[in-house]
Protein backbone atom coordinates (compact mmCIF):
# COMPACT_ATOMS: atom_id res chain seq x y z
CA UNK A 1 0.00 0.00 0.00
CA UNK A 2 1.43 3.46 -0.80
CA UNK A 3 1.07 6.19 1.69
CA UNK A 4 1.63 9.65 -0.14
CA UNK A 5 1.54 12.91 1.88
CA UNK A 6 2.02 15.32 -1.10
CA UNK A 7 -0.61 16.37 -3.76
CA UNK A 8 1.86 15.88 -6.28
CA UNK A 9 2.45 12.34 -5.58
CA UNK A 10 -1.22 10.88 -5.39
CA UNK A 11 -2.22 12.73 -8.76
CA UNK A 12 1.13 11.07 -10.16
CA UNK A 13 -0.47 7.53 -8.75
CA UNK A 14 -3.84 8.38 -9.90
CA UNK A 15 -2.56 9.53 -13.41
CA UNK A 16 -0.38 6.25 -14.05
CA UNK A 17 -3.66 4.37 -13.10
CA UNK A 18 -6.17 5.73 -15.49
CA UNK A 19 -3.47 5.63 -18.23
CA UNK A 20 -3.10 2.04 -17.71
CA UNK A 21 -6.95 1.87 -18.11
CA UNK A 22 -7.63 1.07 -14.32
CA UNK A 23 -10.88 2.61 -12.43
CA UNK A 24 -10.39 3.94 -9.04
CA UNK A 25 -12.80 4.22 -6.13
CA UNK A 26 -12.24 7.33 -3.84
CA UNK A 27 -12.49 7.13 0.02
CA UNK A 28 -12.16 10.32 1.54
CA UNK A 29 -11.80 10.36 5.02
CA UNK A 30 -10.38 12.23 8.51
CA UNK A 31 -9.12 9.02 9.87
CA UNK A 32 -9.47 7.48 13.36
CA UNK A 33 -10.86 4.38 11.34
CA UNK A 34 -13.56 1.92 12.04
CA UNK A 35 -15.95 -0.77 10.55
CA UNK A 36 -17.96 1.76 8.83
CA UNK A 37 -14.76 3.21 7.23
CA UNK A 38 -13.27 -0.09 6.40
CA UNK A 39 -17.20 -1.41 4.76
CA UNK A 40 -16.62 2.20 2.47
CA UNK A 41 -13.13 0.74 1.41
CA UNK A 42 -14.44 -2.75 1.18
CA UNK A 43 -17.21 -1.92 -1.53
CA UNK A 44 -14.65 0.60 -3.19
CA UNK A 45 -12.61 -2.22 -3.69
CA UNK A 46 -15.24 -4.63 -4.84
CA UNK A 47 -16.01 -1.89 -7.63
CA UNK A 48 -13.06 -0.75 -8.74
CA UNK A 49 -9.32 -1.63 -9.24
CA UNK A 50 -7.92 0.58 -7.39
CA UNK A 51 -9.16 2.02 -3.86
CA UNK A 52 -7.44 5.36 -2.75
CA UNK A 53 -8.45 6.25 0.74
CA UNK A 54 -7.90 10.02 2.13
CA UNK A 55 -7.09 10.82 5.53
CA UNK A 56 -7.34 14.49 6.67
CA UNK A 57 -8.49 16.25 9.27
CA UNK A 58 -9.96 18.95 7.51
CA UNK A 59 -9.72 22.60 9.46
CA UNK A 60 -12.28 24.75 7.24
CA UNK A 61 -15.25 22.56 8.15
CA UNK A 62 -14.92 22.69 11.83
CA UNK A 63 -16.77 25.53 13.46
CA UNK A 64 -15.06 24.75 17.26
CA UNK A 65 -11.80 24.74 17.39
CA UNK A 66 -11.46 22.44 20.72
CA UNK A 67 -13.27 19.96 18.62
CA UNK A 68 -10.85 19.99 15.97
CA UNK A 69 -7.78 19.93 18.64
CA UNK A 70 -9.74 17.14 20.45
CA UNK A 71 -10.33 15.04 17.08
CA UNK A 72 -8.04 11.60 17.27
CA UNK A 73 -5.32 11.13 15.12
CA UNK A 74 -3.78 7.50 14.81
CA UNK A 75 -2.18 7.21 11.13
CA UNK A 76 -0.14 3.95 11.47
CA UNK A 77 -3.60 2.19 12.89
CA UNK A 78 -5.40 3.48 9.91
CA UNK A 79 -2.86 2.50 7.57
CA UNK A 80 -2.84 -1.04 9.16
CA UNK A 81 -6.86 -1.42 9.16
CA UNK A 82 -6.83 0.28 5.32
CA UNK A 83 -4.25 -2.40 4.22
CA UNK A 84 -5.81 -5.57 5.81
CA UNK A 85 -8.87 -4.28 3.56
CA UNK A 86 -6.60 -4.22 0.34
CA UNK A 87 -6.83 -0.55 0.01
CA UNK A 88 -4.19 0.27 -2.44
CA UNK A 89 -2.92 3.79 -1.53
CA UNK A 90 -3.46 6.63 1.27
CA UNK A 91 -3.20 10.26 1.20
CA UNK A 92 -2.40 11.53 4.14
CA UNK A 93 -1.37 15.50 3.73
CA UNK A 94 -0.57 17.92 6.19
CA UNK A 95 -2.95 21.06 6.73
CA UNK A 96 -0.05 22.94 4.66
CA UNK A 97 -0.02 21.03 1.59
CA UNK A 98 -3.96 21.34 1.44
CA UNK A 99 -4.03 24.66 2.62
CA UNK A 100 -1.17 26.62 1.46
CA UNK A 101 -3.37 29.62 1.46
CA UNK A 102 -6.68 29.33 2.73
CA UNK A 103 -9.21 29.25 0.36
CA UNK A 104 -12.22 32.43 -0.01
CA UNK A 105 -14.47 30.16 -2.18
CA UNK A 106 -17.90 30.40 -0.36
CA UNK A 107 -20.70 28.07 -1.51
CA UNK A 108 -24.98 28.09 -1.47
CA UNK A 109 -26.33 24.65 -0.53
CA UNK A 110 -29.59 25.89 -0.09
CA UNK A 111 -31.47 24.75 2.84
CA UNK A 112 -29.40 22.12 3.25
CA UNK A 113 -27.46 24.79 5.40
CA UNK A 114 -30.05 26.30 7.36
CA UNK A 115 -31.82 22.46 8.71
CA UNK A 116 -30.17 20.09 11.06
CA UNK A 117 -26.40 20.39 10.55
CA UNK A 118 -26.27 23.22 8.52
CA UNK A 119 -27.97 25.34 11.39
CA UNK A 120 -26.18 24.23 14.18
CA UNK A 121 -22.89 23.85 12.78
CA UNK A 122 -22.41 27.28 10.64
CA UNK A 123 -19.76 27.05 7.62
CA UNK A 124 -19.26 23.31 8.14
CA UNK A 125 -20.62 22.17 4.94
CA UNK A 126 -19.01 25.19 2.81
CA UNK A 127 -15.52 23.71 4.65
CA UNK A 128 -16.92 20.30 3.28
CA UNK A 129 -17.55 21.44 -0.17
CA UNK A 130 -14.18 23.11 -0.54
CA UNK A 131 -12.29 20.02 0.54
CA UNK A 132 -14.05 17.34 -1.41
CA UNK A 133 -13.89 19.45 -4.42
CA UNK A 134 -9.97 19.88 -3.67
CA UNK A 135 -9.90 15.80 -3.09
CA UNK A 136 -11.87 14.82 -6.39
CA UNK A 137 -9.50 17.35 -8.12
CA UNK A 138 -6.42 15.86 -6.84
CA UNK A 139 -7.28 12.49 -6.78
CA UNK A 140 -9.66 12.26 -10.15
CA UNK A 141 -11.38 8.57 -9.23
CA UNK A 142 -14.16 7.51 -10.83
CA UNK A 143 -16.09 6.73 -7.80
CA UNK A 144 -16.62 8.28 -4.64
CA UNK A 145 -18.22 6.88 -1.48
CA UNK A 146 -19.46 8.26 1.20
CA UNK A 147 -21.73 6.81 4.42
CA UNK A 148 -25.60 7.93 4.87
CA UNK A 149 -24.72 7.67 8.57
CA UNK A 150 -23.85 11.61 7.68
CA UNK A 151 -26.95 11.91 5.17
CA UNK A 152 -26.86 15.86 4.75
CA UNK A 153 -23.49 15.42 3.61
CA UNK A 154 -24.34 13.07 0.76
CA UNK A 155 -26.88 15.76 -0.40
CA UNK A 156 -23.94 17.93 -0.19
CA UNK A 157 -21.44 16.47 -2.28
CA UNK A 158 -24.24 15.07 -4.74
CA UNK A 159 -25.12 18.75 -5.53
CA UNK A 160 -21.27 20.08 -5.17
CA UNK A 161 -20.35 17.04 -8.21
CA UNK A 162 -23.55 17.97 -10.16
CA UNK A 163 -23.09 22.30 -9.39
CA UNK A 164 -19.73 21.63 -10.89
CA UNK A 165 -19.69 18.97 -13.30
CA UNK A 166 -17.31 16.70 -11.40
CA UNK A 167 -16.94 13.72 -13.56
CA UNK A 168 -17.52 10.84 -11.03
CA UNK A 169 -20.04 9.08 -9.92
CA UNK A 170 -21.21 9.08 -5.59
CA UNK A 171 -22.03 6.39 -4.65
CA UNK A 172 -23.88 6.52 -0.91
CA UNK A 173 -22.99 3.36 1.67
CA UNK A 174 -25.61 2.11 4.76
CA UNK A 175 -24.30 3.09 8.36
CA UNK A 176 -22.37 0.82 9.89
CA UNK A 177 -23.61 -0.03 13.56
CA UNK A 178 -22.28 -1.38 16.60
CA UNK A 179 -24.01 -4.57 18.22
CA UNK A 180 -26.44 -2.55 20.47
CA UNK A 181 -27.35 -0.05 17.26
CA UNK A 182 -24.96 2.92 18.16
CA UNK A 183 -23.85 4.08 14.69
CA UNK A 184 -19.76 3.67 14.74
CA UNK A 185 -18.16 7.02 14.62
CA UNK A 186 -14.77 8.47 15.16
CA UNK A 187 -16.14 10.23 18.37
CA UNK A 188 -17.11 6.99 19.79
CA UNK A 189 -13.64 6.63 21.66
CA UNK A 190 -13.83 10.09 23.52
CA UNK A 191 -17.06 8.54 25.60
CA UNK A 192 -16.58 7.17 28.92
CA UNK A 193 -17.31 2.96 29.24
CA UNK A 194 -20.62 4.32 30.99
CA UNK A 195 -21.25 6.75 28.20
CA UNK A 196 -20.24 4.32 26.08
CA UNK A 197 -23.06 1.56 27.55
CA UNK A 198 -25.78 4.52 27.22
CA UNK A 199 -24.82 5.71 23.77
CA UNK A 200 -27.10 3.36 21.97
CA UNK A 201 -29.99 5.49 23.35
CA UNK A 202 -29.38 7.97 20.28
CA UNK A 203 -30.53 5.24 17.83
CA UNK A 204 -33.10 4.04 20.39
CA UNK A 205 -34.87 7.49 20.08
CA UNK A 206 -34.41 7.30 15.95
CA UNK A 207 -36.47 3.90 16.32
CA UNK A 208 -38.95 5.19 18.95
CA UNK A 209 -39.96 7.88 16.61
CA UNK A 210 -40.43 5.46 13.64
CA UNK A 211 -42.43 3.10 15.56
CA UNK A 212 -44.62 6.74 16.71
CA UNK A 213 -45.04 7.46 12.70
CA UNK A 214 -45.79 3.94 11.41
CA UNK A 215 -48.22 3.43 14.43
CA UNK A 216 -50.17 6.41 13.02
CA UNK A 217 -48.73 9.33 15.22
CA UNK A 218 -48.49 12.56 14.31
CA UNK A 219 -44.69 14.40 14.12
CA UNK A 220 -45.50 16.19 17.44
CA UNK A 221 -46.76 13.27 19.64
CA UNK A 222 -43.34 10.84 18.29
CA UNK A 223 -41.27 13.90 19.20
CA UNK A 224 -42.94 13.91 22.67
CA UNK A 225 -42.65 10.05 22.91
CA UNK A 226 -38.80 10.29 22.40
CA UNK A 227 -38.40 13.64 25.23
CA UNK A 228 -40.43 11.35 27.50
CA UNK A 229 -37.73 8.88 26.92
CA UNK A 230 -34.69 11.36 27.19
CA UNK A 231 -36.85 13.14 30.60
CA UNK A 232 -35.23 10.03 32.66
CA UNK A 233 -31.41 10.27 30.79
CA UNK A 234 -30.17 13.46 31.90
CA UNK A 235 -26.72 12.81 30.63
CA UNK A 236 -28.05 13.05 27.00
CA UNK A 237 -28.74 16.82 25.98
CA UNK A 238 -30.56 16.76 22.49
CA UNK A 239 -29.23 19.35 19.90
CA UNK A 240 -31.98 18.74 17.58
CA UNK A 241 -34.10 15.69 16.39
CA UNK A 242 -36.00 16.57 13.20
CA UNK A 243 -38.46 14.26 11.07
CA UNK A 244 -37.91 15.32 7.46
CA UNK A 245 -38.93 14.86 4.08
CA UNK A 246 -35.89 12.50 2.45
CA UNK A 247 -35.70 14.60 -0.69
CA UNK A 248 -36.13 18.05 0.43
CA UNK A 249 -35.00 17.68 3.68
CA UNK A 250 -38.10 20.09 5.02
CA UNK A 251 -39.45 19.41 8.41
CA UNK A 252 -42.97 16.86 8.03
CA UNK A 253 -45.83 17.35 9.96
CA UNK A 254 -47.45 13.89 9.09
CA UNK A 255 -45.70 10.89 8.32
CA UNK A 256 -46.64 9.81 4.31
CA UNK A 257 -45.41 6.10 3.40
CA UNK A 258 -46.02 7.20 -0.09
CA UNK A 259 -42.53 8.95 0.49
CA UNK A 260 -39.16 8.58 2.00
CA UNK A 261 -38.79 10.19 5.46
CA UNK A 262 -35.77 10.85 7.53
CA UNK A 263 -35.73 10.77 10.96
CA UNK A 264 -32.14 12.82 12.23
CA UNK A 265 -30.77 13.89 15.23
CA UNK A 266 -27.33 15.00 17.02
CA UNK A 267 -27.61 14.52 20.48
CA UNK A 268 -24.79 15.67 23.12
CA UNK A 269 -23.13 12.41 25.71
CA UNK A 270 -20.29 13.52 27.84
CA UNK A 271 -19.40 16.45 26.09
CA UNK A 272 -19.33 14.28 22.66
CA UNK A 273 -21.57 15.53 19.54
CA UNK A 274 -23.52 11.66 18.18
CA UNK A 275 -25.48 12.08 15.35
CA UNK A 276 -27.46 9.33 13.54
CA UNK A 277 -30.40 9.12 11.49
CA UNK A 278 -32.56 6.52 9.83
CA UNK A 279 -34.58 6.72 6.37
CA UNK A 280 -37.54 4.74 5.77
P1 LIG B 1 -15.34 11.03 8.42
O1 LIG B 1 -16.21 11.46 9.54
O2 LIG B 1 -14.01 10.44 8.73
O3 LIG B 1 -16.14 10.01 7.55
C1 LIG B 1 -15.61 9.51 6.34
C2 LIG B 1 -16.69 8.77 5.62
O4 LIG B 1 -17.08 7.64 6.40
C3 LIG B 1 -17.97 9.63 5.43
O5 LIG B 1 -18.51 9.39 4.15
C4 LIG B 1 -18.88 9.11 6.52
O6 LIG B 1 -20.24 9.27 6.25
C5 LIG B 1 -18.49 7.63 6.55
N1 LIG B 1 -18.87 7.00 7.82
C6 LIG B 1 -18.57 7.40 9.07
N2 LIG B 1 -19.14 6.59 9.99
C7 LIG B 1 -19.82 5.66 9.29
C8 LIG B 1 -20.64 4.54 9.65
N3 LIG B 1 -20.87 4.23 10.92
N4 LIG B 1 -21.18 3.81 8.66
C9 LIG B 1 -20.98 4.13 7.36
N5 LIG B 1 -20.22 5.16 6.95
C10 LIG B 1 -19.65 5.92 7.89
O7 LIG B 1 -17.18 12.67 6.75
C11 LIG B 1 -16.02 13.04 6.83
O8 LIG B 1 -15.04 12.29 7.46
C12 LIG B 1 -15.52 14.35 6.26
O9 LIG B 1 -16.56 15.29 6.29
C13 LIG B 1 -14.97 14.22 4.81
C14 LIG B 1 -16.04 13.74 3.82
C15 LIG B 1 -13.77 13.26 4.78
C16 LIG B 1 -14.48 15.61 4.32
O10 LIG B 1 -13.50 16.12 5.16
Amino acid sequence: MHLFSTIAEVRNFSEKVKVSGKSIGFVPTMGALHDGHIELVKKAKAENVVVICSIFVNPTQFDNAEDLKKYPRTLEADCELLRSANCDAVFAPSAEEMYEEMPRLAFDFGNLETVMEGKFRKGHFNGVGIVVGKLFNIVSPHKAYFGKKDLQQVAVVKRLVKDLNFGLEIIPCETIRETDGLAMSSRNRRLSTQGREQAFNVYLSLKIAQEALKMGSTVVHAKAEVERHFKNLPQFAIEYFEIVDFETFEPITLFNPDRQTAICTANYLEGVRLIDNIVF
